[in-house]
């Protein structure tokens, strides 16, 4: 398997010389890159190449959802792309999650691939909202295990539900967490938030950093600091 580093900086942009502009900032000694929809959309397979190039890893956060065809297909191609994570909605079930393995078994590559279980951005209300009557820590695990049995290599979740559910699942799952902040007061649209240091004592074994990296002043000196504290 191929090892990826503690933290991945989301690059969310939608112009590819802000884009390239924030990651020369960056350092691959201290973290990846991650490209989520927003970048991915508007630049393609282009920024990828380049990221690499710079010798960052790649996280692809794309979150298929589909039918199980389709995410096979696409998992396949995002691994050729040579990137070290994968991922897509637990919610798409386990057949989806089994088909998204196959595309990544065809592949000439092995990059992690893990399922977002809930958004970090969402909350009990939410849940509720859209008509899940279970408690939010059992839809959790509910979603982690039918990743686990799919043969996922983990999952997406926010730091604070590791606790409740890694008894029930692999020793060797991986942990891989938004919604943090560098403050916990701080949260924009995230719901379930904790800081780094936080995040790595609760069993993230990757933590992902967005806006509190990329709208600093200096966001390298911010990366220093994060990497300081979590290593
Ligand atoms: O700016 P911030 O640190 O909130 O960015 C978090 C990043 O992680 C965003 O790119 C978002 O799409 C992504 N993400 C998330 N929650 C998940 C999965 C991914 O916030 N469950």
């Amino acid at each position: 398997m191929n090892t990826v580093p503690k933290l991945f900086v989301a690059i969310d942009q939608n112009d590819i010389n802000t884009a390239k502009k924030l990651i020369q900032k960056l350092t691959p000694k201290l973290c990846g890159i991650k490209v989520g929809k927003e970048l991915f959309t508007a630049c393609g397979p282009e920024i990828i190449e380049w990221i690499q190039d710079k010798g960052f890893k790649v996280f692809l956060d794309l979150k298929y959802h589909d039918i199980p065809s389709t995410v096979e297909k696409a998992c396949f191609v995002a691994s050729q792309m040579g990137v070290s994570i994968v991922n897509l909605h637990a919610l798409g079930g386990k057949d989806m999650m089994l088909a998204a393995k196959e595309g990544i078994d065809k592949s000439n590559n092995n990059p992690y691939i893990i399922a977002v279980t809930l958004l970090t951005s969402m909350d009990s209300n939410a849940l509720k909202g859209i008509g899940f009557t279970s408690s939010m820590n059992d839809q959790i695990l509910n979603l982690a295990k039918s990743a686990s049995q799919a043969n996922l290599d983990g999952i997406v979740c926010s730091a604070r539900d590791i606790r409740n559910i890694r008894d029930f699942l692999p020793e060797n799952f991986l942990y891989v967490t938004p919604g943090i902040r560098l403050y916990n007061k701080d949260k924009d649209d995230q719901k379930r938030v904790s800081t780094p240091l936080e995040a790595i004592k609760m069993g993230s074994d990757v933590i992902v950093i967005g806006r509190s990296i990329t709208e600093a002043e200096h966001p390298e000196a911010v990366l220093n600091q994060i990497y300081d504290e979590i290593t």
